[in-house]
């Protein structure tokens, strides 16, 4: 990120470099541990899973990098992103959209948050989204280092390719759209397309509508809005989407989450949410440790709710549930690095 002094910039590279030794060495020769000590043995569960590595050092050193060296670049005293921000008032805001309505942002200071979302500071972001002007230039800083082996955001990017294969579309909602990671290649992609973002964060409302400002994108704007709950017509959109929402609610906000989406879907409309599903024990274990490591709180449930009946449950039918290669290859089954299991549930509001 411009704008930061050399020492601070010389340890978030540090951060980025040591989560790249986790996801391609460390993992690995976890894995490996792993697939050696369950080998003949049959494995039911993650917990099953968990017990064949928890009493090795190596286990113990992978856990360590994933929480702390997070929380460390976020919260470090001298060179975490909090404290450079906050030292740079002026810098953030003259990289932010004004705080007022205009062509590309609306934002409603009286929007309730809900609790389940202040109560936690997700991904270890102080504050959570909503806590300080620069939350979402934060966000953005943590997002580029978070995923290993993709170019910057490849798999939102790759999300509007896999849209196109889907159609046209007139009208498009992003829910919890962040600071556009989402929203803005579906703009680029569908030029003809009006795509709407929502997010109860203003921070990152105020930087997408900035990046929009700045590239001159008259197809997109952004909307401080409560994603379950927004203030849309019925049947207004032809697609609805989110990337990365869904394992950030309770179920039953999942539940809400698919109403809205089909209330808002014209007939025949798609919904694509990308999100997270592991399923093998291993897979599992990680997976679940990784929600604690990163108070991620509702991944478990998510990951366990048997999500295809939630969207049926929602009106849609017949839902699909694939893998999603955030880059090309991952989802081999000898791919050798630490990965998020992204995984794509889409489906089409029935016409009738
Ligand atoms: C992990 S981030 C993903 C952001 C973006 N979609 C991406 O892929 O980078 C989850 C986002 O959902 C937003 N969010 C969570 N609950 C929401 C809700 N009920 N309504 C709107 N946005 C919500 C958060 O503020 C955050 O920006």
């Amino acid at each position: 990120m411009s704008g930061l002094d050399r020492s601070t910039t010389a340890f978030q590279e540090l951060i980025g470099t040591m989560r790249q030794h986790w996801a391609n060495q460390l993992y690995p020769a976890l894995n490996q541990s792993y697939q050696q000590a369950a080998e003949g043995q049959a494995i039911e569960d993650s917990q099953a899973a968990g017990r064949q590595v928890q009493d090795l050092p190596l286990y113990h050193w992978f856990c360590f990098i994933e929480r702390h060296y997070q929380r460390m670049k976020y919260s470090d005293p001298r060179w975490g992103l909090a404290a450079a921000l906050s030292a740079r008032p002026d810098w953030v805001n003259a990289q932010l959209h004004p705080a007022q309505d205009s062509r590309w942002l609306k934002l409603d200071p009286a929007l309730k948050i809900p609790e389940y979302y202040s109560a936690v500071d997700i991904h270890q972001h102080p504050g959570n989204l909503v806590g300080a002007d620069f939350d979402g230039l934060m966000y953005q800083a943590s997002a580029t280092s978070i995923h290993p082996n993709t170019r910057r955001f490849e798999a939102h990017e790759r999300m509007a390719q896999w849209l196109q294969s889907q159609g046209s579309f007139e009208s498009v909602l992003d829910m919890g759209c962040g600071f556009g990671k989402c929203g803005f290649p579906i703009a680029r992609h569908f030029a003809q397309t009006q795509v709407i973002g929502v997010d109860l964060s203003a921070p990152c409302l105020r930087l997408a509508a900035r990046t929009a400002e700045q590239e001159g994108l008259d197809n997109i704007r952004f909307e401080q809005q409560d994603a379950l709950h927004t203030g849309f017509d019925d049947a207004h959109f032809d697609l609805v989407t989110s990337t990365q929402l869904l394992h950030e609610l309770p179920v039953d906000e999942i539940k809400h989450l698919l109403a809205e989406s089909h209330r808002l879907l014209k007939p025949g409309g798609l919904v694509a949410h990308l999100d997270f599903r592991a399923h093998q024990p291993w897979q599992q274990f990680l997976i679940e440790g990784h929600s604690v490591r990163n108070n991620e709180g509702f991944l478990p449930a998510f990951n366990r709710m048997d999500i295809a009946a939630a969207y049926r449950d929602a009106g849609f039918e017949p839902v699909t549930v694939e893998p999603f290669a955030e880059t090309e290859g991952a989802t081999r089954a000898d791919w050798p690095y630490w990965r998020f299991p992204w995984t794509l549930f889409w489906a089409r509001k029935p016409a009738q």
